[in-house]
């Protein structure tokens, strides 16, 4: 591959609609619908829609169409990222958290959003941001003020007493606790109604303890499931999904049996976990690549050292579960829990979805059409397809042979509006 100008083009902000036709040109492009890998590709685009994808010598378009060739480069879905966390940043953990202001969180994720989508991720879902800053940064994007991905968003997650969502770092005469703390049926119910009130597009909750909450047990279950239950009934009945934090078998298991749409971590997962996820066609979002940014830098950006000695048996087993999983063919999304790592790393998580387990079309089809299926948006997002929305990458080379290529997205658009595009 020639060496790539330094020069990133930017897109101005502003709302660029195309009259004319665009047409995207590759080397090759990637079928998610059918696992197939397409040579000499071409996608045609008309405002914010693609029209026609394929091999090029079955498409055809009009000949005064706006022409992009970028020749050694494979086309792809715009990715999709399950497990984000944009308002929070991974250089401030633990007691160095409690020194960034709900604003300050705010305007940190407008910098996070832009690095989100450059890297190539044009959705993400954001689960869990104190004071309904998602929601403003999501309003922000949608509005052409700030750059970034198309967001689903849970504003302040949903947990208990104590618990891994609450926030557990100061002593009890300072009265402090997260604002989605909510324990017994009616009370989850009034959350989750209070958040989809101020913007909530999907609701998150934890389900066990975690590995950076303080004097939580990673393994212990904090809802009961008649809680969950609640909780996720009344998510479903306003038509909304429900993401669970859950590394414990028994959380993980209750949460399945409630009808939670996805778990994230998965992490001390069994065999019964596995076929229950099976039997109700649960989500999986096993975030594997953060282990390496908690074990190497935790300590700096301040994680606990509590929270270091958890990692250090969740991260190693939930590696060795993720290929249980895949195995199995359990539904898989790339989650990656981005936030805890800095934002703009997602793709690293590529590689290690190929090493612990997946093949390459697998790790690729869990950040696009998986997480479409996911969050019902298959209609209009997931896969290049006629008729779905002009969310579309490029990397360079074919990342099917070196899934490390995901990390160089060259080429980004959203909505059919170039965002990225490097001098090619
Ligand atoms: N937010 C998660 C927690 O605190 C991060 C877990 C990361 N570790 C892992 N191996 N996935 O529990």
């Amino acid at each position: 591959m020639k060496k790539l100008a330094a020069a990133v083009l930017l897109a101005a902000t502003s709302t660029l609609s195309f009259a004319q036709t665009l047409v995207l040109k590759a080397d090759r492009l990637i079928d998610v619908e059918n696992g197939k890998l397409i040579s000499n590709a071409v996608v045609v685009i008309e405002d914010d829609t693609i029209v026609a994808a394929g091999e090029a010598r079955k498409v055809t378009f009009s000949k005064d169409s706006k022409i992009i060739e970028l020749g050694d480069y494979t086309l792809l879905p715009g990715l999709m990222d399950m497990h984000v966390h944009l308002t929070s940043d991974a250089t401030r953990h633990g007691y160095k958290r409690l020194e960034v202001s709900l604003p300050r969180a705010a305007i940190t994720g407008v910098k996070h959003a832009k690095a989100t989508i450059e890297a190539g991720f044009t959705t993400v879902r954001n689960v869990g941001a104190p004071g309904f800053a998602d929601v403003a940064l999501r309003d922000a994007i949608n509005a052409g003020d700030v750059e970034g991905p198309r967001m689903f968003v849970a504003g302040p997650s949903l947990g208990v007493t104590g618990g891994h969502c609450d926030s557990n770092l100061l002593p009890y005469e300072y009265d402090n606790y997260s604002e989605g703390v909510a324990d017994g049926p009616w009370e989850v119910r009034k959350k989750v109604r209070r958040n989809i009130k101020y913007g909530a597009t999907v609701i998150k909750f934890c389900a066990t303890g975690g590995v950076l909450s303080k004097g939580t047990k990673v393994g212990a279950q904090q809802y009961t499931f008649e809680e969950m239950q609640a909780l996720i009934d009344e998510a479903h009945l306003r038509g909304l999904t429900v993401a669970t934090h859950a590394h414990g078998t028994n959380g993980i298991k209750a949460a399945i049996k409630a009808g939670v749409d996805s778990v994230e971590h998965v992490s001390l997962l069994d065999d019964e976990a596995i076929a229950l996820a099976k039997k109700h066609g649960t989500y999986f979002s096993m975030d594997i690549y953060v282990t390496e940014y908690i074990l190497g830098e935790g300590e700096k950006a301040g994680i606990l050292e509590e929270s270091l000695n958890k990692e250090r048996i969740v991260g190693k087993t939930q590696r060795e579960n993720f290929k249980k999983a895949v195995d199995a063919g359990v539904n898989m999304v790339f989650g990656s829990d981005a936030g805890v790592y800095p934002h703009g790393d997602n793709p690293k998580q590529f590689s290690r979805m190929v090493q612990f387990g997946m093949t390459p079309m697998q790790a690729i089809q869990a950040a696009t059409i998986n997480p479409a299926r996911l969050l019902k948006q298959e209609a209009t997002l997931g896969s290049l397809e006629e008729g779905k929305l002009a969310d579309i990458v490029a990397v360079p080379g074919n990342p099917m042979e070196d899934m490390s290529l995901m990390e160089k997205v060259g080429f980004v658009m959203k909505d059919g509006r170039i965002v990225k595009q490097y001098l090619m």
